[in-house]
């Protein structure tokens, strides 16, 4: 079990900084998973807690010492990656077991004829087959351990290649978009498998991906990473309800925050074409932008008013996307009975209270705000 601490890391390959300093301290047990888009650095700094990569400026500790000139081995993490890298030609047994041989026996124990000769091995093979079958039995791989890796589906591999970390009994795992490769039903469940291996484990974890919705489904705390930084670490719930930068609502949540043009007023007072929203911020008068996530936009009354321009019914919810005069976007709205869903083509009334907006300044930064008005009285002023 470990604690891993990240101090102002920087990467640059040739003249591109691809981590421009991140700092992050991972507690021992913790789930974190670093989400954000790709090509924004998260491999990268995954590979350099590993000790695949060197950071260029930097310190990584593990457990409390820093681990610069530790070889990867030597830092008893286990890393799974999106590809398995199972070996093809081995059982489901002997790809679990291959850490654990490594590690126990010589060059010459491993030998697959003179091997057998030596006392050793028999030993070392007895203590193996008993963790590996621990190991196959959590995962419920027991009934394919003579398998290939071919004859096995998507998550079975997945979980092979989880089960091969495992046994090492590392002091944590290190993920790089594990799921990506599987369909979008499997990927559904093996985010619960993972979760409660985690639970079971109790070991830190450290999980990549580009999927919003995995980090925010499985982890204690999401650090989300855009463009080699990391621009806020929270638990998802804050995060989600919280963000601090523009670039962060609009990455988390699906679909996306809806995005409105405001206008800071000199008396303070916000306002969004042309309608005040009940809502104050503090500094200069000056643009401003508006995020308002769908299930917060109520249909039926309001001060807006939009076309209908397309419907996504999912059966247990929709989305109702609504053109407005003025907005180059159409603004979205979740509905949660879909027996209420306006026709395609007519013209719905909608606002939103005060408080769920959140806003944000030109150059992405949260403003803080205040309610001006309790939020029933702000929507019937705004209802014209
Ligand atoms: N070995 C390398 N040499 C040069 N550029 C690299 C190397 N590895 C990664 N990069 C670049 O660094 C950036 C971040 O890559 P990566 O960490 O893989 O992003 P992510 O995992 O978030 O998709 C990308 O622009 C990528 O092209
Ligand atoms: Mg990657």
């Amino acid at each position: 079990m470990a604690r891993i601490e990240l101090n102002a890391i920087r990467k640059s390959f040739d003249t591109t900084d691809v981590l421009k300093g991140v700092d992050l301290a991972i507690e021992d047990g913790e789930f974190v998973s670093l989400v954000g888009p790709s090509g924004c650095g998260k491999s990268t700094l995954l590979r350099i807690i590993a000790g695949l990569e060197q950071q260029s400026t930097g310190e990584v500790r593990i457990g409390g010492r820093p681990v610069d000139g530790v070889r990867p081995s030597q830092r008893n993490l286990a890393m799974v990656f999106q590809s398995y890298a199972l070996y093809p030609h081995l059982s489901v047994y002997d790809n679990i077991a291959v850490p654990l041989r490594m590690k126990r026996l010589s060059t010459l124990e491993r030998m697959p004829v003179l091997g057998r000769l030596l006392p050793n091995r028999h030993r070392v093979e007895r203590e193996i087959r008993g963790e590996v079958e621990r190991v196959t039995d959590q995962l419920e791989l027991s009934a394919f351990l003579k398998r290939k890796p071919g004859q096995l589906s998507g998550g079975q591999r997945q979980r092979v290649a989880v089960g091969r970390a495992i046994v090492r009994q590392p002091v944590a795992f290190l993920f790089d978009e594990p799921l990506s490769n599987l369909d979008a039903k499997l990927r559904v469940h093996m985010r619960a498998e993972i979760a409660q291996l985690h639970r079971r484990l109790g070991t830190t974890f450290v999980y990549v991906t580009h999927d919003q919705a995995e980090a925010m489904t499985m982890s204690g705390r999401i650090a989300v990473m855009i463009g080699g930084e990391l621009v806020q670490v929270g638990r998802p719930a804050e995060v989600y309800d919280d963000p601090r930068d523009i670039r962060v609502a609009e990455f988390v949540g699906s679909p996306k925050i809806n995005i409105l043009p405001g206008h800071l007023r000199a008396d303070g007072q916000v306002e969004m074409l042309g309608y005040p929203l009940g809502l104050a911020g503090s500094g200069l008068a000056r643009p401003c932008r508006a995020g308002v996530r769908p299930e917060r936009i109520e249909l039926g009354a309001g001060a807006f008013c939009g076309a209908v321009v397309h419907v996504e019914n999912m059966g247990a919810e929709a989305f109702v996307h609504l053109g407005v005069d003025g907005l180059a976007t159409p603004v979205l709205a979740r509905i949660g009975d879909v027996r209420q869903l306006p026709p395609l083509g007519s013209s719905a009334r909608f606002g939103f209270a005060p408080d769920a907006v959140r806003l944000f300044d030109a150059a992405g930064k949260r403003i803080e705000t205040r309610l001006t008005a309790a939020p029933q009285r702000a929507r019937e002023v705004a209802v014209v």
